[in-house]
């Protein structure tokens, strides 16, 4: 089975891709796959990637043209099977406007929110009555936390639009909910299973990119210290977003739990980082599976 790696591309998450393209790429050449990487931001990989006679594409690419349907569009088209999920549903995961309007309608918490367009009025006044004073803006479809603030008060919004909109041309602003952030992946296609929960114990005030890939930056603890009914509820509501938001192979939600217990989901990527730093090795290896074994069973599910 030849695999065709796809790592790199054009997006803010450029460097996070080829971080996780080489961690992928150790670990499927360990399981004995042959591995060709292909950086789609070069016309001349595009080609290869054509002209190749791959079996699959295992795609590392976060964020815009690798992780929001467009990789995908193009791999349908020259029938190549892929990692993950589908066009539509790796649009509408990354869209975090579009995604809450799923989770919602599946009764999946997650937190209000409002979404800005860039021609749109905007009354600031009107924004903090729905969401609050204490907010999170952030670009609708980045990954890695760019372009994330966390801000109190108007002024502060007001500034931390702006910069959103440098980076999106549709913003979201959103209750900030505040307690202990997890993170859970699901794998599978039509039964899919959560992997044990991860807590993130960020060493800035939140998984900003710095804490999520400098070395250091943050404790994973997993399996996280929940008990078995918090366990429960939040690998729950992960496979139930996986499910609405018609994931296959791989996803990883993100979550928050507030002072009160009550877990809220965040956001779904269904590209999580491989990199030596990421969550979804770690999950795996807390399951007992290495992440060769892990990017064994992507394939397998890409193929079925
Ligand atoms: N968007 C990054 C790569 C993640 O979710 O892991
Ligand atoms: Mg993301």
């Amino acid at each position: 089975c030849k695999i065709a790696l796809l790592a790199g591309g054009k997006s803010g998450e450029r460097e996070i891709s080829l971080a996780s393209g080489m961690g992928a790429k150790t670990a499927l050449e360990e399981a004995g796959f042959p591995v060709k990487v292909i950086d789609p931001a070069k016309k001349e990989d595009l080609k290869k990637l054509i002209d190749g006679d791959f079996d699959v594409a295992f795609i590392c690419l976060h964020g815009k043209y690798g992780e929001d349907g467009t990789m995908q569009g193009l791999l349908e088209i020259i029938d190549l099977p892929y990692i993950g999920s589908n066009v539509w549903s790796s649009a509408l995961a990354m869209d975090k406007t579009k995604a809450k309007v799923f989770y919602e309608h599946s009764g999946i918490r997650t937190p209000r929110s409002i979404t800005l367009r860039k021609a749109d009025e905007r009354n600031i006044e009107e924004i903090v009555k729905t969401v609050g004073v204490r907010c999170v803006v952030k670009p609708a479809t980045e990954g890695s936390a760019l372009g994330v603030f966390i801000v109190e008060g108007v002024p502060d919004i007001e500034e931390a639009i702006g910069k959103a909109f440098e980076i999106d041309s549709e913003v979201l602003v959103e209750t900030y909910v505040s307690g202990d952030e997890f993170t859970v992946a699901v794998i599978g296609n039509e039964n899919p299973e959560a992997l044990p929960v991860i807590q993130i114990v960020p060493s800035n005030e939140f998984y900003d990119f710095e804490s999520k890939y400098a070395p250091g930056g943050s404790q994973h603890l997993c399996p996280a210290p929940l008990s078995v009914a918090e366990t429960d509820e939040v690998q729950r509501m992960a496979v139930e977003a996986h499910k609405v938001l018609g994931c296959r192979g791989v996803s990883r939600s993100d979550f928050i739990k507030d002072g009160n217990g009550v877990f809220w989901i965040l956001e779904t990527n269904t590209i999580p980082g491989m990199t030596g730093t990421s969550l979804l090795p770690d999950a795996g290896r807390a399951a007992g599976m290495e992440f060769s074994e892990l990017c064994t069973k992507l394939v397998e599910l890409a193929l079925r």
